[in-house]
């Protein structure tokens, strides 16, 4: 054997050894809490499940953990936890929170190893989480007038509530971040800032905090009894929706300059409909809003364009789901002119069994939207681009949205399943009737665009 080739199997014979030791350590360094698990926890579940936020129980110590091991596993196994219903393989965004396979493998061998602590020194520190906050600490915070009762009558209640305030000086808004009072009832808000011109209203906290939707009172009174007209009885600027609330929903937070309001001296956020679940008890909420003030002016105003119910685009076949069929509906747009999508919000109901969304571009080009390959009700993501998504004219927006009207989905509100159709303007948010929606959030495009950054955090 020449020296070469001895000296070429002395390398090789070494690797393999190293290899082998490498494979030997690893298969031996066991999964424990501070090794692995703390870490995982702590990215994927502790912004939720901590004190005053929306999860249940808290995920901060190692004994909230350890004590949850095998249900923590189990949920992960699941993919019911974290929640982030949109198919990552298909687009990923700013923001989003799932976990991979080898963290799911990781606390699985964790639960089934008993959940061993490790070397307690070694557990990494509880990453600094803003109180009362996912974003940090507010320069303002408007809370509701006064306490909303919420009766024991198992029923789903809608309201609109008005939230004056009086600040000193007209000022910009970069962020509103929504803090649910009653975390386990508060379904979902959609808000608008009211902007009063100051010699037009005199006081904007009189009248009511709040009036029941869809009790066929017309909108006008609805407003004069919460004094939201203008002292004249004209009525008051309104801004588009600025602020969108689901459970665990992070407000996006656009680059400085894009996406942000006017916040006038006098004003109020007005919501235009609050969403509270059923209770069996008697129960209240008093919720607020931190905001976030912004140094410099709006330059770029955010759209919403709604395609599907209540939007811009027919559903195709109308939206009718026949008793125990699941069936697939579709709408389309066509773009006139380049836009920059920031957002995207997929929205149905609870016979909701899948939902796709994409851009055909002119040249034969797919540009991915959103994928979800198991609708969840309860988990409603404004899908955050990582970077704004550039989608140029003439390109045709395709949403697909199957419902599934059989006794085989468990969250059917009918058993026997009934024909359910698209809710009308008083039903249309009633679980009991179907939507099928996407909401776009964009800009019209300019160039640069797409190597903007979008997050959720100021960073
Ligand atoms: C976006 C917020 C959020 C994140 C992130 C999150 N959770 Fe949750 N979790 C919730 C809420 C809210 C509930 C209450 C149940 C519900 O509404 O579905 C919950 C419930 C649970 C439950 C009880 C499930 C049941 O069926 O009763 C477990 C277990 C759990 N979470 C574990 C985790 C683990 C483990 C992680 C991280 C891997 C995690 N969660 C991340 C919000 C969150």
């Amino acid at each position: 054997m020449s020296r070469k080739k001895l000296l070429l199997y002395l390398i090789f014979a070494l690797f393999a050894a190293g290899v082998a030791i490498d494979y030997f350590i690893l298969k031996r360094e066991k999964v424990t809490y501070s090794n692995r698990v703390a870490k995982i926890i702590f990215e994927k579940c502790t912004p939720c499940h901590r004190q005053g936020e929306v999860g249940i129980f808290p995920l901060v110590t190692y004994r909230d953990a350890s004590r949850r091991a095998k249900m923590l596993a189990k949920v992960a196994r699941e993919k019911i936890m974290p929640p982030w219903p949109a198919d990552y393989n298909y687009v990923h965004y700013a923001g989003e929170r799932y976990l991979t396979e080898k963290e799911i493998k990781m606390l699985e061998d964790w639960a089934e190893s008993g959940a061993p602590l490790g070397d307690s020194t070694k557990i990494p520190p509880l990453p600094e989480f803003p109180t009362g906050s996912q974003l940090g600490k507010p320069d303002l915070v408007l809370k509701m007038k006064d306490v909303i009762p919420l009766p024991g009558d198992n029923r789903d209640k809608f309201l609109l509530v008005k939230i004056p305030y009086e600040i000193k000086q007209d000022t910009f808004i970069r962020a509103i971040e929504f803090v649910p009072g009653n975390r386990r009832l508060v379904h979902h808000v959609n808000g608008h800032l009211i902007q009063y011109e100051y010699d037009k209203k005199k006081d904007v906290f009189g009248g009511e905090t709040f009036v029941q939707q869809y009790t066929g009172m017309p909108q006008e009174e609805m407003y004069k009894k919460i004094n939201l007209l203008n002292d004249d009885g004209s009525y008051p600027m309104l801004t588009g929706s600025i602020t969108n609330y689901l459970p665990g929903v992070l407000p996006a937070i656009y680059p400085q300059g894009i996406g942000v309001y006017r916040m006038s001296r006098k004003g109020a956020l007005l919501l235009k409909n609050i969403h509270y679940g059923p209770t069996p008890v008697d129960t209240s909420d008093q919720s607020s809003f931190n905001i976030f003030f912004s140094a410099a002016p709006p330059e770029r105003p955010v759209r919403d364009m709604i395609l599907g119910t209540f939007g811009i685009s027919k559903i195709e076949p109308p939206l009718v789901v026949p008793a125990g069929e699941i069936k697939t509906f579709h709408t389309r747009v066509v773009l006139k002119t380049d836009i920059s999508i920031l957002t995207v919000n997929p929205h149905m109901h609870l016979l909701g069994k899948t939902f796709l969304a994409y851009a055909l571009t002119p040249a034969g080009d797919t540009i991915h939207l959103v994928k979800i390959n198991q609708w969840d009700f309860r988990w409603q993501f404004f899908y955050t681009f990582k970077k704004i998504l550039r989608i140029p004219a003439g390109s045709v927006i395709h949403v697909y949205g199957t419902f599934d009207n059989t006794t085989a989905n468990p969250n059917n509100p009918f058993n026997p399943p009934q024909t359910i159709k698209e809710g009308d303007e008083f039903e249309g948010m009633s679980t009991t009737s179907e939507m099928f929606q996407l909401i776009i959030s964009y800009m019209p495009y300019k160039k640069g665009d797409e190597n903007i950054s979008v997050s959720n955090t100021f960073k």
